[in-house]
């Protein structure tokens, strides 16, 4: 594999100096590009784009052909594991993901197939492949699943929820099937991301969208006690280099001590947390990525370069901070208004590092 010629981002996840802050935005491969509109036509629909690797290899790349980010994400979904389990995934437009089946009983969760990372989703790892040979040391990419916990929940309603009905009465009502469907993903995800880094992910992120939605203590049983088992399952070293691991739970700010503490390398954060406070909790035991509202980046270019600017005040000097959107970035967004945001990143933060 060619010799990595950015490794800023890689540097800031181990709270190594970097130059300046780097930068890449969650969901940075998708539907606000024109030019992923027309790829995703020429596939005819977005799974199908996910299991073509030259059509995945291609999406990833299109973010990055535009603004100068510090990394790649695999374009794929999360929701690729419950679909290798049997549960049949597909899109209705406008209606978001939806599952052909349910798991909503013991019977349900046994029926479920342990899905093999090389076998069920090795067209995910031949993107994986595919893409790293494309960017060519350029960036390092980012592999990723879904925690445990979120995935259960689009099991268990058959798709999207609000407000999580079937997955909380299962959690509070029934905690042993629960425990025995998050036990299976759990393993699943540990498989995956361990066939990710072995197929050339350089680092990965767990996203734990709905672990927000969850009482105190229910965060630390059903969604934290998951990822943590995974955190110390994955193979952390890869071709001589450390492959570090992020952990981003939507809603999460007031747990982050407890997250520090579960052996991963970095948090993410959305944008209710301050950064000043989450440096302060968890001290130098992980890297911060995060945290700009993606709904600024619906403001004119300066007040995005203002508010990229208290961010990185809000962090302070020196290294560990990963610059990034404090969740996905919407699809009515412009494009020139993400430029205006990287590079913003990319102007202001070298003060930071001096
Ligand atoms: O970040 C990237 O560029 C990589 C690709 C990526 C996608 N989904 C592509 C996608 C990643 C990292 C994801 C993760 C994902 N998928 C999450 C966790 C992150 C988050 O945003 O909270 C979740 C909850 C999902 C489940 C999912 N997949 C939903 C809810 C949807 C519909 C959402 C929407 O925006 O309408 C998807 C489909 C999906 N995944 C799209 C993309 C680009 C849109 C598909 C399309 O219509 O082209």
């Amino acid at each position: 594999m060619a010799e990595l010629k950015n490794d800023r981002f890689l540097r800031a996840l181990m709270r190594q100096p970097v130059d300046r802050t780097p930068v890449w935005m969650m969901r940075q491969a998708g539907r606000y590009l024109p030019e992923y509109r027309e790829t995703r036509a020429q596939a005819g629909d977005f799974l199908s784009l996910c299991k073509n690797a030259d059509f995945a290899c291609e999406v990833t790349l299109q973010p990055l052909e535009r603004y100068p980010l510090d990394a790649a994400i695999l374009f794929s979904d999360i929701l690729t594991i419950p679909d290798a389990m049997g549960l049949g995934l597909y899109f209705e437009t406008g209606e978001g993901p939806r599952f052909e089946k349910t798991v909503r009983t013991m019977a349900d969760v046994e029926a479920l197939h342990q899905p093999s990372a090389d076998g069920d989703l090795g067209y995910v790892m031949n993107a994986v492949g595919t893409i790293r040979r494309a960017l060519n040391g350029r960036v390092p990419l980012i592999g990723f699943s879904g925690s445990p916990w979120t995935l259960a929940t689009y099991m268990i309603e058959g798709g999207g929820s609000k407000d999580f009905r079937f997955a909380k009465a299962m959690l509070y009502d029934q905690p042993e099937v629960m425990h025995a469907l998050l036990d299976r993903l759990a393993r699943a995800v540990t498989e995956y991301l361990n066939a990710q880094i072995e197929a050339g992910a350089q680092a990965v992120q767990i996203f734990d969208t709905w672990g927000g939605a969850l009482s105190h203590p229910a965060y630390r049983e059903f969604s934290l006690a998951y990822m943590s088992r995974i955190v110390k399952g994955l193979k952390r070293s890869h071709d001589g280099r450390t492959v570090p691991v992020i952990l981003f739970t939507k809603g999460g700010g007031q747990w982050l001590d407890a997250m520090a503490d579960s052996g991963a390398d970095a948090l993410g954060l959305d944008w209710t947390t301050s950064l000043t406070d989450a440096r302060q909790h968890v001290g130098d035991r992980v890297a911060l990525q995060g945290n700009m509202d993606p709904s600024v980046l619906y403001a004119s270019p300066d007040r995005i370069r203002e508010e990229v600017e208290r961010i990185l005040a809000e962090y302070g000097k020196g290294a560990g901070h990963i610059f990034n959107l404090g969740h996905g970035i919407h699809q009515f967004v412009d494009p020139d208004r993400a430029g205006a945001f990287v590079e913003a990143v990319v102007e202001l933060s070298p003060k930071y590092h001096r």
